[in-house]
């Protein structure tokens, strides 16, 4: 058995920023409100006319990531890309990349697993790396997430939360089992689907049901916030004492956590409640809002950026959000 160590990061977001009050223009909202409740002073939105899509983004966020880790994307054996922004219904994101990359024809699989969906990426690619199977992965998270937001005071809930962007990162056969990667938890709890869910276009609500019923706006996402928040500080606390656990380590091994940015409150109260520093926890949320997938891995490529995760260090990938699902991924750096 081998193990898998991230070798490459990279991260691209749009220029355009959207800021509390920018939202305030169209919609029923304030920047008090957003910032108490979510943390949240702007994020990234593709402008129109722009070329950006998921693929796009990630193929960007790609280039860096392999540039950083040596590698050419002839090098990469395979790609897991993880969006619940697609720019098809089907195919998936990841055999775009193959292309817009002039990769190999190597296999390409996407991962619809939301707010936990680069967590399962990355345990993904780890599984076919720690197996032998492949030596370099591509693990890349992106959204496109604000032309499918509702943009009236009606969606003020749930559109304000959400940002665009995309992070990569490359993962790369390791040696020595004591470093990088050292264990992958994922959870998932089907009965609470319909807690954060965008129901339609689906095969039973197809477009044109959908568009002879114009009171039917199940297109935009839904989300029970308050149950949300409940069952996110509750499965993040487990996931991460599970990950410690399998490796024998304790609270006071974390060198740095970076939660998935659901919102700001949630990072606090997991912060709280396992005692850590400001230094020991990564969030950037302030900046680029929620970006589902991508969050993750923009966080990591920024606190990387910024000399926040050195080598040896114990790293804490921790994720929750809708279906639900819920992970994380203990490394040592
Ligand atoms: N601006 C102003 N007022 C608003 C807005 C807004 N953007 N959105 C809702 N309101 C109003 C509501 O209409 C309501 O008004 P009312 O009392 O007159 O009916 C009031 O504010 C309170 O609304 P709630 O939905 O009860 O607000 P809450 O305090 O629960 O905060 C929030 C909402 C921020 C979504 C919170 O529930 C939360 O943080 N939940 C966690 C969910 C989360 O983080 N999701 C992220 C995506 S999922 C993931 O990544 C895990």
């Amino acid at each position: 058995m081998y193990s898998s160590k991230i070798t490459g990061l990279g991260f691209y977001v749009p220029d355009n920023v959207v800021t509390n009050d920018d939202l305030s223009k169209i919609m029923d909202t304030n920047d008090e409100w957003i910032q108490e409740r979510t943390g949240i002073k702007e994020r990234r939105w593709i402008p129109e006319g722009s070329d950006d899509t998921s693929a796009v983004m990630g193929a960007k966020a790609a280039k860096i990531a392999i540039e950083r880790a040596g590698l050419t994307s002839k090098d990469i054996d395979f790609i897991v890309f993880a969006t619940l922004s697609p720019d098809y219904f089907f195919p998936g994101c990841g055999i775009q990349i193959q292309e817009m990359l002039e990769m190999d024809t190597v296999g390409a699989i996407d991962i619809r697993n939301q707010c936990s969906g680069f967590v399962y990426a990355l345990s993904t690619a780890d599984q076919f790396i720690k197996t032998g199977m492949y030596k370099n992965i591509l693990v890349i998270g992106a959204e496109f997430h604000s032309n499918g937001l509702d943009k009236t005071t009606q969606g003020r809930g749930v559109t304000v939360i959400f940002g665009d962007g995309a992070g990569a990162a490359v993962l790369t056969r390791e040696e020595d089992t004591t470093k990088g990667i050292l264990s992958t938890h994922l959870h998932s709890q089907g009965a609470y689907a319909d807690k954060l869910i965008v129901e339609s276009p689906s095969i039973r609500n197809w477009v044109p049901e959908l568009m002879a019923n114009p009171k039917d706006t199940s297109y935009f996402p839904e989300m029970d916030g308050k149950f949300v928040f409940k069952n996110a500080v509750v499965r993040f606390s487990e996931v991460i004492n599970e990950g410690l656990e399998k490796n024998n380590l304790t609270v006071d091994d974390i060198d740095m956590l970076i939660p998935h940015q659901a919102n700001l409150r949630i990072s606090q109260f997991i912060q709280r409640k396992f005692g850590l520093s400001d230094d020991q926890v990564f969030n950037n949320i302030q900046k680029y809002g929620n970006t589902t997938a991508a969050s993750i891995i923009i966080a990591l490529t920024e606190a990387w950026e910024k000399g926040k995760v050195k080598d040896n260090n114990l790293v804490v990938l921790a994720a929750f959000g809708s279906g639900f699902t819920w992970g994380s991924v203990i490394i040592r750096w």
